[in-house]
């Protein structure tokens, strides 16, 4: 497996493999989970040459976020994407990316500001910037995302089509643990009676799923309900519950297929998050 430090050398890679090969991405922080390895999976089933990025993007990160503490598993997260199929990875410098003196940004406007955009002002400017530069430099027919960043994919599917690029963006079901906590890098901060709370936002998920199976489509009592079942946890922190149209990230008052229920709380210190496309 190919290990490239430079957008020239990712860009080399692919456009040499291109003729012989789908070229499929995924993009990650790394600290790889069983989430990403189904990513990978996903990628490598459906393209012939697979690269993984692994880099913790400064530029998503708020002044009092986790970045300087996020979890760095080089080592480990090449050998997971050697295993799951991957062909090379690309981890570049934060001065690759930002070169100095680097003054262009993507900003999918209205989107942005949204769920996860409104309570990590810059998130998402960070995560479409990122994301324009990796697809940019690897030039992928396919690129891989998790539902569990159900906002993330509204903004990079925006801006791929406002920016006319190529890539075709994979969506991935959300990997579970056995108990329902949907998997994160930053799971590993809860303490034990942290991670038990945590299982509140799962249960407020699938608490939504049953309710529309028999019918309760009110925006306004699935809210509710799913408030109540995370407003019992004393470590818990509620920082949205909302029931909008996937595309536009705008809240609806009845749910309809598609309709996108999402939570994001913080638990302890850690703030997490969890989703369901409704049925
Ligand atoms: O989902 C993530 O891990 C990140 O937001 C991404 C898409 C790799 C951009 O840094």
């Amino acid at each position: 497996m190919d290990i490239f430090r430079t957008t020239a050398e990712l860009r080399r890679w692919s456009r040499a493999v291109r003729s012989s090969a789908a070229v499929g991405l995924v993009p990650t922080m790394g600290a790889l989970h069983a989430g990403h390895a189904s990513l990978i999976r996903a990628a490598a089933a459906s393209c012939g040459q697979v690269a993984v990025s692994i880099f913790v993007n400064p530029t998503q990160f708020g002044p009092n976020e986790d970045y300087g503490r996020y979890p760095r598993t080089f080592d480990a997260d090449c050998a997971l994407a050697e295993a799951e199929g991957a062909s090379a990875i690309f981890a570049p410098t934060v001065e690759e990316l930002y070169p100095a003196g680097a003054a262009t940004f993507v900003e999918v406007e209205g989107l942005s500001n949204r769920l996860d955009g409104a309570s990590r002002p810059g998130h998402f400017r960070g995560v479409a910037t990122v994301v324009a530069k990796l697809l940019i430099a690897a030039e992928p027919d396919r690129a891989f995302f998790g539902q569990k960043d159900a906002a993330q994919v509204s903004v990079i599917r925006r801006m791929v089509a406002d920016l006319r690029l190529a890539t075709e963006i994979v969506v991935c079901p959300i990997v579970r643990e056995a108990d329902g906590l949907a998997l994160s890098s930053r799971n590993i901060y809860l303490s034990p009676a942290e991670r038990t709370q945590a299982l509140a936002l799962s249960r407020a998920v699938r608490q939504t799923e049953a309710l529309v199976s028999v019918g309760e489509l009110r925006a306004s009592t699935l809210i509710e309900v799913a408030r109540q079942i995370l407003a019992a946890e004393s470590e818990i922190r509620i920082d949205y519950i909302e029931v909008v149209t996937w595309a536009t990230l705008e809240p609806v008052e009845v749910a309809e297929p598609g309709t996108l229920f999402a939570v994001a709380a913080w638990v302890g210190a850690t703030r997490l998050i969890d989703n369901t496309i409704l049925g």
